[in-house]
């Protein structure tokens, strides 16, 4: 019994396509359990670089299976794209990619009502969404009216079910957003062609993993976005329309939860957020700039400028719980390489009172007003080690501080965005 499941455990991309990559290399399937192509995955291989949307960041290794469970939604127009860019870069993903007929699928109507609605929000309101039609898709998926993969595969009833959800959607999109209405005619042949293309890549993902579980296969389960994300747990309602924690992982791909041998959050040893919504930590002068140009910081599904802040442990806290997270890995380590002194949050005060979780209402999350303590930094190239015993004294320390504030133990840590800039940690 063995799947690991690897989540983001703060505001997304805190480098999980990077550690699936590296854990990958001991398994035989790399499953995306969640989410759409609102992910942004980056890998950097020999000096190349891979952005994946919705193919798992397993694809890198020839010899794997990589699946897209039924937790997932899927746009298979996005799709097709991606896979012909990664095939131009080399990598073959029709022969190895598995796709789950129950994936729900993003259609046109869903990306208009997406923008629709943001548009019509006020400025308070705006989720600052990614555009790629993910909350109405799952709403659809909710409502009993979504178009799933399978239906993609039957050309006259994708017809019948169309015409009948479009009717409903051209409604909304018309009187509440002011957009034309679509055509099925004009659709319609788009979906039957991409069902085509993916039609030998359809295949039961719960059966493929259970069986490759049963075989005594190691199976990892990729998440997307972040536990702050989760459509339950998260900062409500500026999170994504999934559990991007890991319970996800068991309905999104039809597992059980007794087959989850370790869930890894990733972490990133500062914080990062894209899109709208509270970040007690967030800074606005020039070591949030620092942490913006020296990690890179733009997203890498819109190229928005990410919101960076310090490490918030009450955060971090929060997905060890809801996650049951066995280990974490720390990323992102040589972004601090520079800083004179870094700070971590370790509690909060609300109105005047300290506290040590985060709150349910929307208003008192505005207002956390976040403690600090403030560690030395260590002004040393760390983009080349190796070994736990190279790093300077300090980086250490801040590392096992971390991992004591959230209690829980590292395992990986990640010095660069390279496959070969990742070692275990030895506290
Ligand atoms: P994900 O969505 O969690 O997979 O993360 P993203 O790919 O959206 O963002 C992480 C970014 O940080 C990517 O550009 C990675 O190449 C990069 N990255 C990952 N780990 C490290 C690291 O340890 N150091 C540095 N400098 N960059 C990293
Ligand atoms: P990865 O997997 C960071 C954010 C959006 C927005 C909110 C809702 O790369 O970590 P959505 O389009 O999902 O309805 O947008 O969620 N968001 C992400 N932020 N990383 C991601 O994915 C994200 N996916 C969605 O910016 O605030
Ligand atoms: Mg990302």
């Amino acid at each position: 019994m063995s799947v690991t499941v690897v989540i983001g455990s703060q505001w997304g991309d805190e480098g999980k396509a990077k550690i699936v990559d590296y854990i990958a290399r001991d398994c035989s399937i790399v499953a995306r359990f969640q989410g759409g192509a609102n992910a942004g995955h980056t890998v950097v291989k020999d000096g190349k670089k891979y952005i994946f949307h919705l193919v798992p960041s397993g694809v890198l290794y020839p010899n794997k299976k990589v699946a897209i469970g039924n937790g997932v939604v899927l746009d298979p127009i996005a799709l097709i794209n991606e896979i012909a860019e990664l095939e131009k870069m080399g990598l073959r993903v029709y022969d190895t990619l598995a796709i789950s007929p129950n994936t729900h699928i993003i259609m046109p109507y869903h990306k208009l009502i997406d923008a629709g609605a943001e548009r019509l929000k006020n400025d308070a309101n705006k989720i600052g969404t990614t555009g790629r039609g993910i909350g109405p898709c799952y709403e659809d998926k909710v409502g009993r009216l979504g178009i799933r993969m399978a239906d993609l595969l039957d050309a006259d009833s994708l017809k019948e079910k169309l015409k009948y959800v479009l009717d409903q959607k051209n409604n909304t999109l018309e009187k509440l957003y002011g957009i034309p209405p679509l055509q099925l005619d004009s659709i319609i042949d788009d979906y039957i062609r991409a069902g085509e293309k993916l039609r030998r890549n359809v295949q039961d993902v719960s059966l493929l993993i259970n069986t490759a579980i049963k075989n005594g296969e190691l199976v990892l389960a990729e998440g997307a976005q972040g536990t702050m994300l989760d459509i339950d747990h998260g900062t409500y309602p500026f999170v994504t329309s999934s559990n991007a924690s890991a319970g996800g992982a068991c309905t999104g791909l039809g597992i059980g939860p007794g087959t989850i041998t370790d869930v890894i959050g990733i972490v990133k040893v500062y914080t990062t957020r894209v899109g709208a919504g509270p970040f007690p930590t967030e800074l606005f002068d020039t070591a949030g700039e620092q942490l913006r140009d020296a990690g890179n910081e733009f997203g890498a599904t819109t190229g928005r400028p990410r919101r960076c802040g310090w490490f918030d442990a009450v955060v971090v806290r929060t997905a060890v719980r809801i996650n049951g997270l066995t280990e974490m890995a720390l990323t992102k380590i040589d972004v601090l390489d520079k800083m004179d002194e870094i700070k971590v949050c370790i509690g909060y005060t609300l109105h005047g009172e300290r506290i040590d979780y985060i709150p349910s209402r929307e208003a008192d999350i505005q207002q956390l007003e976040p403690i600090y303590e403030t560690h030395p930094g260590w002004k040393t190239d760390t983009s080349k080690i190796v070994h736990t015993k190279d790093l300077p004294k300090e980086t250490r320390s801040y590392l096992d501080r971390l991992a004591e504030l959230v209690d829980v133990k590292i395992g990986i840590v990640s010095v660069g965005p390279d496959r070969e800039t990742t070692f275990y940690y030895a506290s």
